[in-house]
Order: structure tokens, then sequence, then C-alpha cells
């Protein structure tokens, strides 16, 4: 969906969402968050896209829109991910639609880091909830695909994929940016345990509010008990969360 936002959204960093609700419809009664999937400016207008998948009644209404339809669209919020100025290898790891943000973090990520390899695990259900591959294909200098039905790629869930070939990023030169379902961190979280390597995952809690004022989507972490995944974050540390 893309919606024609305010000129402040050109200051969005990768890693920080909106929250959107219908302007005429009280349906649904509360915004939904979104990841911001890219932000391109047009003719001096501004224009923020999200990808989403349709699991809900929120959802459902939105794939319902026509073109001209109002929206309310708050945002950019959150803390985004941190983008190096230097690194050479840039590994991202997409869980269904959790590719949107870090789709949005390849691409400034190419514009901004000269001869930095970026390479996507992209993982889903099916070949069929491969959202947004095209893009993140034009982006990367390698994708690899896994399904859980092994109906595309590499049968089995991306973590396992990832996980064969995490010696190559064992080094300072190497991050790595998550997006999606919390089980699928919780397995990163396993797997990068006690390794020296950089992580930062965005998470998707259930939201209400989207601006730290109902603790509707707090998390333990380790080091700062609950926070709030709106306001400091949806981006962690990893091993900052606790995942237990
Ligand atoms: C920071 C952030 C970024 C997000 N980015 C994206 C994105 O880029 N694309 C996208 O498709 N979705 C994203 N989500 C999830 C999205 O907000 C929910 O899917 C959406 O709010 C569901 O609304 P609904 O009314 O359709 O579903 P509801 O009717 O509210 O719920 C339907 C089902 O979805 C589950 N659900 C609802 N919200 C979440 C959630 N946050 N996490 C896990 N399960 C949930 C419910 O438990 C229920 O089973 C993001 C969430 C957060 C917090
Ligand atoms: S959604 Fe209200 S505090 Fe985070």
């Amino acid at each position: 969906m893309v919606l024609k936002a305010s000129a402040s959204f050109r200051e969005s960093l990768p890693g920080q969402f909106v929250m959107v609700r219908m302007t005429d419809s009280n349906a649904p009664f509360l915004s939904r968050p979104f990841s911001i999937y890219s932000v391109r400016s047009r003719g001096g207008d501004t224009f923020v896209e999200i990808l989403y998948k349709v699991v809900g009644k929120g959802t459902d209404i939105f794939s319902r829109l026509r073109e001209g339809d109002a929206m309310n669209v708050l945002g950019p919020l959150g803390r985004g991910f941190d983008v190096p100025s230097t690194c050479k290898k840039i590994v991202l790891i997409a869980g269904g639609v959790g590719v949107a943000p870090l789709s949005f973090l390849a691409e400034r990520c190419e514009k901004e880091i000269s001869g930095a390899e970026i390479i996507c695990y992209m993982g889903a259900g099916s070949s069929k909830a491969l959202a947004g591959l095209d893009r993140i294909e034009g982006i990367c200098s390698v994708v690899k695909i896994s399904t859980d039905d092994g109906s595309r790629g590499h049968p089995g869930l991306v973590t396992e994929f990832f996980g064969h070939d995490m010696e190559l990023y064992a080094d300072n030169d190497s991050r790595i940016y998550s997006c999606g379902p919390t089980q699928m961190l919780r397995s990163l979280h396993k797997l990068l345990k006690d390794r020296p390597v950089a992580c930062q995952v965005s998470l998707e809690e259930r939201m209400a509010c989207g601006i730290g004022a109902c603790l509707g989507c707090v998390v333990k972490t380790k080091s700062d008990g609950l926070v709030r995944v709106c306001k400091e974050g949806p981006v962690f540390d990893i091993n900052s969360v606790d995942f237990s």
C-alpha cells in the first residue's frame, strides 16, 4: 500500500514504523503498526510504502481500499536499525513480511556503504508467500530462499538455512539484521549466542498507541527490564532481549 504522507517522512530510518487507520471510519478502532517498506519523493510529494499480509480485521479492511481513500498515518515512529558507515558484509534474515524493513535497510546500505556485500536469507511458509522478493533480489548481491513446505529454495526454516552458513559471518566486518515471527528470532538468538557478531532484530509486538503511552507492547529485556517496543524499539540488539 502506498500512502501519501508529509514531507517529514523523508527523514525516516529503516526499521521505523507507522501507525495507520481509516480517516472516516472507526473500523478498525485502533491504528495498526507497519514497518516502512520505502519512502519515495515524486513531484514534490512524499510517499510511504508498506508491505502487509492480511491476517485479521484491520488488514482485511485495508486490502479492500481504493486509490484516493483517506487514512491517518502517524510516524515515522520508534528507533530504527543502526546503519553502519563501514561494513563488508550485511546479512539480512527475513521471515515472511519481515522482509519489509530489511528491504528498506538494504536500499539505504546500498546507497551509503560502498563495496559492502548485502546477503539476504529470505524465508516464508511457501513460494506464494515470498512477498517482496523481486525488490530484494534487485538490491542484494545474493538472496538465499527457503520455504517451510519446500516449494522453493531450501526446504525448511530460514534460521536452519542461515545456520549452515553462519561461520562465513563470524567476524567484526559482518552485521546481521533480522525481522520475522518471534519464534524465528528466538531460534536466531540461540544460534548466535556466544558469538561476537553484531545482530539487531525488529520485534513485532501487538500495539495500541504506538507512542509509548499505553504500555501495551512491553517486552522483557536483560539489561533494562520491561521496555516499550514502540518507543525503545522496535529495533533491539538481539542479546538484550529476553527470549526465554
Ligand atoms: C513495529 C511493527 C511493524 C510491523 N510491520 C508489519 C509489516 O511490515 N507488514 C505486516 O504485514 N505486518 C506488520 N506488523 C504486524 C501488523 O501490525 C499486524 O499484522 C496487524 O496489526 C494485524 O491487524 P489486523 O487487524 O489485520 O489483525 P487482528 O484482527 O488484530 O489480529 C489477527 C491475528 O493476527 C495476530 N496479530 C496481530 N498483530 C500482531 C503482531 N503485531 N504480531 C503478531 N501477530 C499479530 C493476532 O494475534 C491475531 O491472531 C508489524 C507490527 C509491528 C509492531
Ligand atoms: S503501543 Fe502503547 S506503549 Fe507501545
